[in-house]
């Protein structure tokens, strides 16, 4: 593309699970050497930029999302001197990288809540993260009735009788925003990272910063179930106005660098209206786009949700991103080969249920693949959604380790499921995630079929989701009409979803039960399956020529 907009309003970015990714010391944990060693991978796939998820000191409660240190490497994942050499070799194989900053809260034995719990009540100290008295007789009951993410209540009383809120883990104390040193120690950790090379980074929990300042009780369900955290207009603790500021000040400190730094926002939002709030010109340059990720497979909710998305997202002059999966959610094609028993909504729990057709839920995600892909911005593919790997269902209980499944007592088998090491090769487990000799098993066990879904099983293999992927990504990147610009809805029959991009190019999706004649075209450029006498049959996708 000759355009000169900036990489990030069209990139496709890669997303590294670092302990599920690559182990490169052998100890059954995926860490920096094995990204390094993955590189030409990566780069053959042709993909953009890679986000990377916390790779900072950390007692590991929450995998990573509760960090002890933001200026070093958690001695599991590598050193500081590997981490710049990764930034330096991405950039040599034309790959940005983007780390992951987790504002919302830090680990319980950072230095900050260490000297928290030392100083005692009233203390400064504890004024950076939200300590308060508890309710009720000698303040026995916690403050309000917010809930963790995770299950059970947001709040934990210390033997010296004061209650800290954590909308996650209890090791996972929440900041106050509030506090000037919090905004400053933040914007000196982006400076930290941004002279080290790094491009930009993902935003965690970036809608939860800013609590309601007399933090009320959440209202009840309007189902009469159980108080959640569910979102919604003025709600405590999402997605609250006075966020905005604080990312504002964000993107001053990204402006200082040259070489278009860039944030992407994981935001919750209850509407795509609310998300654009997140990416005005001030304000971060990307975010998410959920609810495209909680979309079911169907052709009215997707177009609508196109639509929405590009308007609200075009208003602001923003880009708009499109997700299928990532580190917290069942894997797509698990999602898309059952029936639909729930609406997903943002910030509830979405597990789905019933019995599972992978070979639908396999179709259905090479088109959705292709439908992405053509969509006008950026977009993220999750680590081993390129190789299709099904949602791992049938871990045993002994071997979870999410946080979710010991704070929901047990309900709730938790996010497990889509963090199973990679393969790469070879008939056995590790399939190559570990190299020969390794002293570790991989963290979480890879089920036996992992074998047919290994990076060698589908290289070559014109039929594999790998080579899909890897096809759609290279011609994303050599189709002027892909990437950012604008998209033409078609005259098509409910339930088919087809449109043109300038120059040249429709893409169709077919979501009905009725095959679809082609419309006109000088060459079929990609299709999820071959394509038969010119009919597109049903959850199949084409990518044409005009
Ligand atoms: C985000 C992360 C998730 C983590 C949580 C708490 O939602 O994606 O993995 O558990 O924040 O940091």
């Amino acid at each position: 593309m000759t355009s000169t907009a900036p990489w990030w309003r069209s990139a496709v970015i890669y997303q590294v699970y670092i302990r599920s990714f690559a182990d490169g010391n052998g100890d059954g944990v995926g860490d920096i050497a094995g990204i390094r060693s993955r590189l030409p991978y990566l780069k053959s796939l042709g993909i953009d930029a890679m986000w990377i998820n916390p790779w900072y000191k950390s007692p590991m409660a929450d995998h990573g999302y509760d960090v002890a240190d933001f200026r070093e490497i958690d001695p599991r994942f590598g050193t500081m001197a590997e981490a710049e050499a990764l930034i330096e070799e991405a950039h040599q194989h034309g790959i940005r990288v983007i780390p992951d900053i987790v504002p919302n809260h830090v680990s319980d034995q950072h230095v900050w809540f260490q000297a928290a719990l030392a100083a005692g009540q009233g203390s400064p100290e504890r004024d950076r993260f939200v300590f308060r008295e508890g309710r009720g007789a000698e303040g026995a009951e916690p403050p309000n009735n917010w809930q963790s993410c995770f299950g059970g209540p947001a709040w934990t009383r210390l033997p010296d009788g004061q209650w800290y809120l954590h909308l996650f883990a209890p090791e996972q104390p929440d900041l106050n925003w509030e506090h000037p040193e919090v905004r400053a120690e933040f914007e000196d950790i982006l400076r930290f990272w941004f002279h080290r090379g790094v491009d930009g980074f993902r935003i965690d929990v970036a809608h939860g910063l800013v609590k309601h300042p007399e933090l009320p009780d959440l209202p009840p369900r309007p189902d009469g179930g159980a108080v959640a955290a569910q979102g919604g207009l003025d709600h405590p603790h999402w997605d609250r106005d006075e966020v905005h500021e604080i990312f504002r000040a964000w993107r001053r400190v990204a402006d200082e660098f040259p070489g278009n730094r860039k944030f992407v926002a994981e935001a919750w939002a209850p509407s795509p209206e609310r998300l654009a709030r997140y990416v005005r010109e001030d304000g971060l340059h990307t975010a998410f786009n959920f609810d495209f990720l909680m979309t079911s497979w169907n052709a009215k909710d997707l177009r609508e949700v196109i639509d929405s998305s590009l308007a609200t997202l075009g208003a602001v002059g923003a880009p708009a991103t499109w997700v299928l999966s990532n580190h917290d959610v069942t894997r797509h094609p698990s999602r898309f080969g059952r029936k639909v028993v729930k609406k997903w909504v943002a910030n509830e729990l979405y597990r789905p249920e019933g019995p599972l057709d992978f070979e639908l839920g396999t179709r259905r995600a090479r088109a959705a693949a292709l439908l992405m892909l053509s969509l006008p911005g950026g977009a993220y593919v999750y680590q081993g959604e390129e190789l299709g790997l099904p949602e791992v269902e049938d871990l045993p209980d002994e071997v979870l380790q999410d946080p979710c499944w010991e704070r929901s007592g047990h309900t709730d088998r938790g996010r497990d499921g889509c963090r199973v090491p990679i393969p790469w090769s070879g008939q056995d487990a590790p399939f190559g995630f570990s190299p020969d000799g390794a002293t570790g098993e991989p963290w979480l066990p890879q089920p036996a079929l992992w074998k047919d879904h290994s990076v060698e099983a589908q290289t070559g293999d014109d039929a594999s989701m790998l080579e899909l992927y890897r096809r759609a990504l290279h011609l994303r990147r050599d189709l002027p009409a892909l990437g950012e610009g604008d998209m033409t809805w078609l005259d098509a029959p409910a339930g088919v979803l087809a449109f043109s991009r300038e120059p040249g190019f429709v893409c169709v999706v077919n979501l009905s039960a009725e095959p679809y004649r082609l419309p006109e075209h000088s060459s079929v450029l990609l299709a999820s399956e071959p394509v038969e006498d010119g009919l597109l049959s049903q959850d199949q996708a084409v990518w044409l020529a005009r």
